[in-house]
């Protein structure tokens, strides 16, 4: 039997450690355990939840392409925000749930207790009720990385209602199609958002968002800075006052486990951003399993994960996954190069953190800066390193090994997405031997299979290459598409029946460990943000000097990949180093900063087939500044316009 069987009592996770079997051959047995029996494996795993009405009924799940159904734990009922909170207040109320470090360094650090946690989400629940959400609405949530996010996120949960986050990066046409096609009647926001000594002027973008919105949508607004804001009288709700005013209970909703627990939009390779759905008893489950398993947490360490809570990373680890298991998080509104390039490791410092989660983008960035930043600091504290987001090259991994981890802490490369709730593939820390560069092996009920992208195949040899699939679901895993079944059925299960299709490419070698080489879609994952080039070419042919665009990723030092644009101008348009600027501000005005193209390149032409398909495999490697080996390009329309795009190249690095 396990471990987590013999725990047995469901409920007594409040403190739900000690179950990880920490030797490499218990590890492996509950993997098996996991893949050959899922139901048994899943069963007992449900357990680590408190559930109202704990479920008789496991797994229930199909991948069949037009009847793909992903239901796990559906017969239970549980609250999300009961189990993140009430259940800690019940064993340890005064357990520090959230440490927040402010942007500014000289401003006070915020430590808010499970009792607190309690209290402060409650207020919001109450505010949401009383101003008319139910159950099922959809409430978007537009904050700075302050603790009110971790609370919105949380009261949603407690009353039924779906939040949808949006990262406040985002342009106000960006927030706007969100709000539009979740069709929410509330978006919270705060008037400012302070980070890296700038702001974000949050409020002005949510009122520029609502212009193009229902007039039913109510904005509730957070008083973080003070600052000056514009007020819709009848429209916008000073959620601070009222928080204050709104009694500190508010009963939990009882909510099935197959209840949608909030949507997270997304880019892919084709279209507007997706919403992924995401649900409450399988990926609860799912999220504090791998937390406290994939990253060995124990009572008392402090956790930070540098991520924002308007990506997933935020929301599974973050706020779910390790509120759930009664975590102590710290939660940082700044950046890891203001005032200087040791910040990160200050925090880490002053607030002894135990467990330091971050994306290889900040590492890179933090390499470039020297190591006299990092050696200035204590960081004694720290037990554990862990990477996400992109592909982590082997340098950047030894780097952070040696200079942070001082040559002793595991690095935990997790591999996984949006889509998939949780970890896919990464180590664990005591049973798993390290390679640099690799997310190393799945994570417990996860069935990797390798399969060759042109026959479709899978390909049984240990060691080998192709596209990543996943052959069976896991409880963490999206259930639709909101609105769009279809379109999930169509992105995920249509390529390669009877398998989900993460997207991304992969080898495995000869030990059976996998190594992401990255998107073989047109997705970009720019400094770990994920992009459609679909959105940004849509983007630059609504300026009216475009008549043409398209987009590409290139190899970037720091970013992991940068946004290459193609761009074909209007007859009689003047190509100015002027208007180069003015298309990266309207990129950045329609989607957000994150878009705005590294380089654009202006293309007379660009290289299509006879039938006026963009070849973007000679676009790629132009930007790549790789064009030896172009291959066939007979088939072009006009082969002339590669010479001339290959002339005027960007990248000459
Ligand atoms: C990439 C972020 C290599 C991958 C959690 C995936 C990674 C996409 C890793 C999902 C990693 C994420 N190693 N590649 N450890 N983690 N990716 O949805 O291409 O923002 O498909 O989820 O990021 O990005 P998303």
């Amino acid at each position: 039997m396990l471990d987590h069987e013999l725990r047995g009592a469901q409920g007594t996770a409040a403190d739900a450690t000690a179950s990880a079997p920490t030797e490499g051959e218990a590890y492996k047995r509950y993997y098996d355990a996991s893949v050959t029996d899922p139901d048994t494996f899943w069963g007992a795993q449900a357990r680590r939840l408190t559930w109202i009405t704990p479920p008789t009924k496991v797994k229930n799940t199909s991948f069949e392409k037009d009847n793909v159904s992903i239901k796990w734990f559906e017969d239970g009922t549980l609250n999300v925000s009961a189990n993140c909170i009430d259940r800690h207040v019940a064993t340890n109320p005064d357990r520090v749930a959230i440490i927040w470090e402010p942007d500014n360094p000289k401003a006070p650090a915020r430590h808010i207790t499970y009792r607190e946690l309690l209290e402060e989400t409650c207020r919001i629940s109450n505010v949401l009720k009383a101003h008319g959400v139910r159950k099922g609405d959809r409430v978007v949530i537009y904050l700075p990385m302050i603790p009110e996010a971790a609370f919105a996120m949380l009261a949603c949960a407690r009353i039924g209602a779906i939040h949808s986050v949006v990262f406040g990066g985002f342009s106000p046409d960006s927030l706007a199609n969100r709000i539009n096609d979740s069709d929410a009647s509330v978006v919270i926001t705060a008037d400012f958002a302070p980070r890296g000594g700038k702001t974000t002027p949050l409020k002005s973008n949510t009122d520029a968002a609502l212009l193009h919105c229902s007039d039913k949508v109510k904005c509730m607004v957070v008083r973080h800075t003070g600052g000056q804001i514009h007020w819709t009288e009848g429209r916008d709700i000073d959620l601070t006052e009222e928080m204050r005013n709104a009694p500190s209970y508010c009963s939990y909703a009882e909510m099935g486990a197959e209840d949608p627990l909030f949507i997270l939009y997304t880019s892919g390779s084709t279209g507007k951003p997706k919403g992924v759905v995401h649900t409450s008893g399988g990926y609860l489950a799912y999220t504090s399993l791998t937390h406290e398993v994939c990253f060995d947490y124990q009572p008392g360490d402090i956790w930070w994960c540098t991520a924002d809570v308007g990506w997933v990373t935020g929301h599974s680890y973050i706020v779910y996954g390790p509120l759930a298991n009664g975590a102590t998080v710290l939660m940082f509104e700044g950046i890891p190069t203001w005032p200087d390039p040791g910040r990160f490791w200050e925090v880490v410092d002053k607030h002894k953190v135990t467990h330091f989660h971050s994306a290889p983008t900040a590492i890179r960035s933090l390499m470039a800066q020297g190591t006299e930043w990092v050696d200035k600091h204590d960081l004694s504290s720290l037990k554990l390193l862990g990477t996400v987001g992109e592909p982590i090259n082997p340098e950047a991994w030894n780097w952070y090994h040696q200079h942070v981890g001082k040559g002793k802490l595991p690095v935990i490369d997790a591999y996984w997405q949006t889509e998939t709730g949780g970890h896919l593939i990464c180590p664990h820390p005591k049973a798993t031997t390290l390679k640099p560069g690799s997310a190393t092996t799945p994570f417990w009920g996860i069935k990797p299979v390798v399969v060759d992208a042109s026959s479709g195949e899978v390909i049984e040899d240990t060691k080998t290459e192709g596209v990543l699939c996943i052959a069976d679901s896991w409880p963490g895993q999206m259930r639709t598409v909101w609105g769009d079944h279809k379109r999930f059925e169509d992105t995920y299960f249509a390529q390669y029946p009877g398998l989900y299709f993460t997207g991304d490419g992969c080898r495995r070698d000869e030990d059976g460990y996998y190594w992401i080489t990255g998107r073989v879609d047109d997705v970009l994952n720019v400094s770990g943000h994920r992009m459609g080039t679909a959105e940004i070419e849509s983007a630059l042919v609504a300026h009216e000097v475009v008549a043409e665009a398209a987009v590409v990723g290139y190899p970037h030092d720091i970013k992991g990949q940068g946004i290459y644009a193609y761009v074909t101008l209007m007859r009689g348009v003047e190509p100015t180093e002027e208007l180069r600027k003015q298309l990266e501000t309207w990129v950045r005005q329609e989607i957000g900063p994150i878009a705005k193209p590294d380089l654009i390149q202006w293309a007379p032409g660009l290289p299509k087939t006879r039938s006026g398909k963009i070849m973007r495999r000679i676009l790629r490697k132009i930007a790549e500044n790789d064009f030896g080996a172009l291959g066939d390009i007979s088939t072009l329309a006009d082969p002339g316009v590669v010479e001339e795009l290959i002339e005027n190249r960007m990248n000459r690095g």
